[in-house]
């Protein structure tokens, strides 16, 4: 297994180009399902995700093709597609659920294996669940697989979620694009990427309004045309390298960058005391000129505080001149990566869903492990702010959503690469 080792201490300077965003992509692919026409996505990431997503819609019976380094998907839901998501797949990624709406709406029967929990929580779809059986859809459990029907097609439905979910909302509203007649839902997640499927899915002719708020309108429509999409940029990814020189000094400029995709975030990195200058082509961030200032944050959905960044915020907040708190709001176990952090010279303390972390002068490497996507990143941000070296195995878990990070690093002066095992 590959692992990677990171060199700390040299201040960072350079430019960095964010890739295709991979939440957006991974509610994107699904939505092929919905038309028997060609769906292709430009801008595409390469990751371990996205190939796991290829392989479920083959899996299927969609013929998928990439091209141009995989930065260009085009999906053909033909007549040959099959309606059953099995488990060997699905278990390997939760955005699996995703082609459960899209199947049922277009096909009118899907089973799918009930994709479990995972490291970072339970994670239930049951919200993806009700509000499909409210739109008519018959559901059964059975030996670890959901089968779903709904032989008249679904009918629309006046829904509110009664939490914000990412994945049901994208499910939600894909099968409302093809359902008899006018659905409402509220308190939709208001995330960028599912801003990006609505404007794709209008794009192929679906009737959706209200993207971007909690409340939107669908008009559901007979059918769906193929369409070409270009997917919006990795608002995760961003955020990661706006952190990195805060942690690591010296400065990096988001070639790409876009303020308006970043919701709440930018004013927490003025808060930790860093330079943010919005520039004609990008976002420059540099370290500040002082220490990073200790700060208090909870995770929320769109426009608040990520999750996916909470673990790159806590390992920053490590080196903050004085107490810093963060409350995980949306998963019940998402501090795996503080203990880690911890072997590296952090002083941290959890208490259930809040982390207290008490600023220490240095970090020191060490050899840690990976224990999710996010987790991973979070110690390679640690790594190079860290005083000698530090191993990070299990580098499967960061393929999963950063493309190029050790090349897109290396280009700003940091010490990192991979070595096969
Ligand atoms: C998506 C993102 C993930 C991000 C998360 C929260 C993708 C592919 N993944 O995940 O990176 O961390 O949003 O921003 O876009 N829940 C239920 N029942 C449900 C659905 C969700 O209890 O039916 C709970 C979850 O366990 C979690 C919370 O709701 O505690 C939010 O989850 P959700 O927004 O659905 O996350 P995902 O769509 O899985």
């Amino acid at each position: 297994m590959d692992k990677i080792i990171v060199k700390g201490g040299t201040p960072l300077d350079g430019e960095i180009e964010i890739s295709g965003a991979k939440n957006a992509c991974l509610a994107l692919m699904p939505a092929a399902l919905l038309t028997e026409k060609p769906l292709t996505l430009l801008n595409t990431p390469r990751l371990s995700d996205i190939k796991t997503m290829i392989d479920l819609l083959h899996s299927l019976g969609c013929e998928v093709a990439t091209m141009k380094e995989e930065s260009v998907i085009v999906i053909s839901s033909g007549k040959n597609t099959k309606n059953i998501a099995l488990y060997d797949i699905v278990r390997k990624m939760r955005a699996s659920i995703l082609v459960l709406g899209p199947l049922l709406a277009r096909f009118g029967k899907a089973k799918v294996s009930l994709p479990g929990g995972c490291a970072i929580g339970a994670r239930p779809v049951d919200i993806h669940l009700d509000a499909l059986k409210k739109m008519g859809a018959s559901m059964n459990l059975k030996d670890g697989y959901i089968y779903a029907s709904s032989k008249k097609g679904l009918n629309a439905i006046n829904y509110k979620f009664p939490f914000v979910s990412v994945g049901a909302t994208a499910n939600i509203i894909m099968a409302s694009a093809l359902a008899n007649g006018q659905t409402i839902l509220e308190n939709c997640a208001k995330e960028p990427e599912i801003s990006d499927l609505c404007r794709c899915l209008n794009s192929m002719g679906a009737k959706i309004e209200g993207i971007g708020g909690s409340k939107i309108k669908i008009n559901g429509v007979n059918e769906l045309n193929g369409t070409t999409h270009n997917v919006i940029i990795d608002r995760i990814e961003m955020g990661t390298y706006m952190l990195a020189p805060i942690i690591a000094g010296g400065k990096i400029k988001i070639k790409n960058g876009k303020k308006e995709i970043m919701g709440s975030f930018i004013s927490n990195l003025i808060d930790l005391g860093a330079n943010v200058d919005f520039q004609k082509n990008g976002i420059e961030v540099s370290s500040p000129s002082n220490k990073i200032k200790p700060i208090e944050i909870m995770t929320e959905p769109f426009p608040g505080f990520p999750t996916d960044l909470q673990a790159q915020m806590m390992s920053v907040l490590t080196l903050a001149d004085g107490v810093s708190k963060i409350e995980e709001k949306i998963f019940e176990n998402r501090f795996m990566h503080a203990p880690e952090l911890i072997r590296m010279g952090a002083n941290i303390s959890l208490d259930g869903r809040v982390a207290t972390i008490k600023g220490v002068k240095e970090i020191i490497g060490a050899p840690v492990m990976a224990t999710d996507l996010r987790a991973s990143v979070s110690l390679i941000l640690a790594g190079l702010a860290a005083s000698g070296e530090t191993i990070l195995s299990r580098v499967y878990h960061l393929d999963r959503g950063y493309e190029c990070l050790e090349q897109k690093l290396t280009a700003c002066g940091a010490h990192i690469k991979r070595v096969k095992q």
